[in-house]
């Protein structure tokens, strides 16, 4: 018994001196961040600056960036029209500032003494939305971050973890009982929430009816889709074809399709809802194509159909963080067998060159960002800092 006491007493205080030994021998590195000073279109408001990160404190963390994706939400509030606003405060001798970006991964390089819970060199993704992740370092708290293990996974399914998965398995579960062998029909299918939303399906025994925009490498997009799983890939002209006979409709018999996910709104959707079956539900999670969502009344008068929106933010406002990690773990799971596959995506290296300036580092950010904006162009901007 006394044995094992001097044991314990001489184990804490060896991590004692070694967490002490750690904050002694380290410096906190330079921050390189892509920030805005006002709302705005983001090719007009980015700008990169750099400025000390502080001290570690008794109760702070640092963390090093590995890689965060460029989403559409993020576009969208730099832009303004974003409900989460971000958290405009002073960084270094820059007042009155905001880092962009909402999801990333991240590495913790340092801890506080009172820390806890993490290590140096665990995994971290964002607790919540406006962090600011498109930077190469961090200081956070413990309430920021949440740590993933992150073994077999690799930097672009940590870094695209948080958002599009999470959606995609929620929107799958929370809105209808589905069973074996439904369907589920969806636009915007080639997104990041599609891609998803077609291999969380499929790995659920789910069928996935998916409609992309046309375009001249349809068939090599519809190969890909197939590929992970999509049961059936269609165009928004070839669904709105008055004529169209509908492939699926043998398999799917007098069941009719479950559920819809719209990812794009405006007119379009009409199509897509008319092959609902009776009192089912259609959520709306995403508007890309910048118009109103359009549903004839008879859909909700003779079909009966419900028509909810989604939010990923709003769910995790409302749920407890026991209920994200388990979801978190669950597509963890999913990644380590090679289930759900890294999204498409690009990888672009920022950040890491110490001798380029801020201009520099402002124009190469600015390259990356319009490729993410470009149509068509079917792959994720990922911005890597290592
Ligand atoms: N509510 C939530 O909690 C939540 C969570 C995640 C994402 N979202 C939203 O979901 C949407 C997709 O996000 P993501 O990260 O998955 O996007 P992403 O990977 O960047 O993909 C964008 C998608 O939008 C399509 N698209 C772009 N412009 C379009 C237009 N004018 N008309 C029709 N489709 C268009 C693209 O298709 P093409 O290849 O044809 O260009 C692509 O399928 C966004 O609106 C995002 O804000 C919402």
């Amino acid at each position: 018994m006394f044995v094992q006491k001097f044991t314990i007493k001489r184990y804490s205080l060896l991590q004692n001196t070694l967490k002490k030994r750690q904050l002694t021998s380290y410096i906190p590195p330079k921050v390189r961040a892509i920030t805005f000073n006002k709302h705005g279109p983001p090719t007009e408001v980015l700008r990169a600056v750099t400025y000390q990160l502080p001290p570690l404190t008794p109760t702070s963390l640092h963390l090093k960036f590995l890689a965060s994706p460029i989403n559409p939400s993020d576009i969208n509030q730099i832009e303004g029209v974003y409900p989460i606003k971000p958290n405009f405060k002073t960084l270094g001798e820059h007042e009155k500032i905001a880092v962009a970006g909402n999801e990333g991964v991240a590495q913790v390089i340092g801890i506080g003494d009172k820390v806890e819970d993490l290590k140096v060199g665990d995994w971290v993704v964002m607790g919540k939305s406006a962090f600011g992740t498109w930077r190469t370092h961090a200081e956070a708290t413990l309430d920021d971050v949440i740590r993933i293990p992150h073994e077999g996974i690799g930097i672009v399914k940590a870094a695209t973890l948080t958002v599009n998965p999470c959606s995609a398995y929620r929107m799958l579960k929370d809105f209808a009982a589905l069973k074996e062998g439904d369907f589920v029909i969806q636009n915007g299918a080639n997104s990041g929430v599609g891609q998803a939303v077609i291999q969380i399906a499929k790995a659920w025994n789910i069928n996935t009816i998916n409609i992309i925009r046309d375009r001249p490498n349809f068939q090599e997009l519809k190969d890909y889709l197939k590929s992970i799983g999509a049961t059936y890939v269609i165009s928004d002209k070839d669904l709105q074809a008055k004529n169209y006979e509908f492939e699926w409709n043998k398999d799917i018999g007098g069941k009719g399709i479950a559920l819809g996910l719209n990812c794009v709104s405006g007119k379009g959707v009409i199509s897509m809802a008319k092959l609902l079956r009776h009192s089912s539900s259609l959520v709306t999670y995403g508007a890309m194509s910048r118009q109103p969502l359009t549903i004839p009344a008879s859909l909700l008068i003779f079909q009966n159909l419900k028509f909810f929106g989604f939010w990923m933010a709003r769910w995790g406002n409302e749920n407890p963080r026991s209920k994200r990690i388990e979801m978190l773990n669950d597509i963890i799971e999913l990644f380590k067998q090679d289930k759900l596959k890294d999204v498409i995506c690009e990888e672009n290296i920022w950040g890491v060159n110490d001798k380029d300036d801020d201009d520099v580092l402002t124009r190469n950010f600015l390259e990356i960002f319009k490729k993410a904006v470009e149509e068509f162009r079917g792959k994720k901007q990922l911005i890597k800092m290592i």
